[in-house]
């Protein structure tokens, strides 16, 4: 008998067990209403059930409790992609995207509520529109060219494209407001433009097609209302959610428009400068 012969058959595979049929929690989602409009409406929580699937976002769930159990619950999306920065609120107490927030993420029970220091439509919904035009009115947030004539058959300057990518990063914000709801200075200016107005100052400092210089915008943000308010906590920074460097660009800028101040102050005669009061301290 050859060796071959000598091997026992394999036993036949025992078939597989059936996988274990995974259980969704049942979430408790408790939901901050108001709705300013009507003079009836008093703040308060509402508590959802509702059973989680597989890959729940806070956009699903959302869109399932206003389709199953309560048409009148108000919110706002777009894009559901982190886009459109429509859907920011407060997630159990942390400013983020509904739409990027995974319900697995979160406990079984969780609080959601309306970003603040934006206009109330309505329960979740805010006016961040209304606020960022401001803010960029005030910023002037566009590209200032100011002695070309703007002639639409001239040939277009290419861009090194290390200086197109540092651009870039600086425009993937997406005014969602996380920024601004997190900010403690504005809490207490409701003037103060908040990380994402540095932010933009820093982006247009750095496109060679816009023609201001320091000077120009010491005008528009080298002040307590500006990048001399910012108290250094960087909440901006940690809830932003698309990753801006936020940390880095305010930190620059307040050096350069602190060396723009300085730098008129050095012009200043001996005679016009103030001197700073510099008090005792007292035990
Ligand atoms: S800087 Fe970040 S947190 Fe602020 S508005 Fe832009 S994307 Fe949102
Ligand atoms: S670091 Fe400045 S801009 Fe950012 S949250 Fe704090 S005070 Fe606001
Ligand atoms: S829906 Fe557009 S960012 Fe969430």
């Amino acid at each position: 008998m050859t060796q071959e012969a000598q091997k026992t058959p394999a036993a036949p595979a025992a078939p597989a067990a059936p996988a274990a049929k995974k259980q969704h929690r049942m979430l408790k989602i408790s939901i901050l209403r108001y709705n300013p409009q009507d003079p009836d409406s008093v703040p308060h929580m509402q508590t959802y059930e509702l059973q989680e699937s597989d890959s729940m976002t806070l956009f699903i769930a959302l869109n399932d409790l206003r389709n199953e159990q309560d048409p009148t619950l108000q919110f706002d999306f777009v894009c559901r992609a982190g886009i459109c920065g429509s859907c920011a609120m407060l997630i159990n107490g942390k400013p983020g995207l509904a739409c990027r927030t995974l319900t697995k993420d979160l406990p079984t029970e969780f609080t959601l509520a309306p970003l603040p220091a934006f206009e109330l439509i309505g329960d979740l919904s805010v006016n961040t529109g209304k606020w960022m035009r401001n803010m960029s009115e005030r910023m002037e947030t566009w590209v200032h060219m100011k002695n070309e004539e703007i002639d639409l058959r001239r040939k277009e300057v290419p861009m090194d494209p290390q200086l197109a990518e540092d651009i870039y990063v600086l425009d993937r914000c997406v005014e969602c407001g996380c920024c601004i709801a997190g900010c403690g200075t504005v809490r207490v200016r409701p003037d103060f433009i908040g990380a994402v107005g540095i932010n933009k100052i820093a982006r247009f400092r750095l496109d060679p097609r816009d023609e201001r210089n320091d000077a120009d915008y010491y005008e528009v943000v080298g002040d307590e209302s500006g990048v001399f308010g910012c108290m250094s906590l960087l909440a901006c920074h940690d809830f932003c959610p698309k990753d801006l460097p936020l940390k880095t660009q305010i930190a620059f800028i307040r050096r350069k428009m602190a060396e723009q101040g300085m730098g008129n102050y050095d012009k200043v005669l001996p005679t016009q400068k103030k001197s700073i009061p510099i008090k005792p301290i007292t035990q």
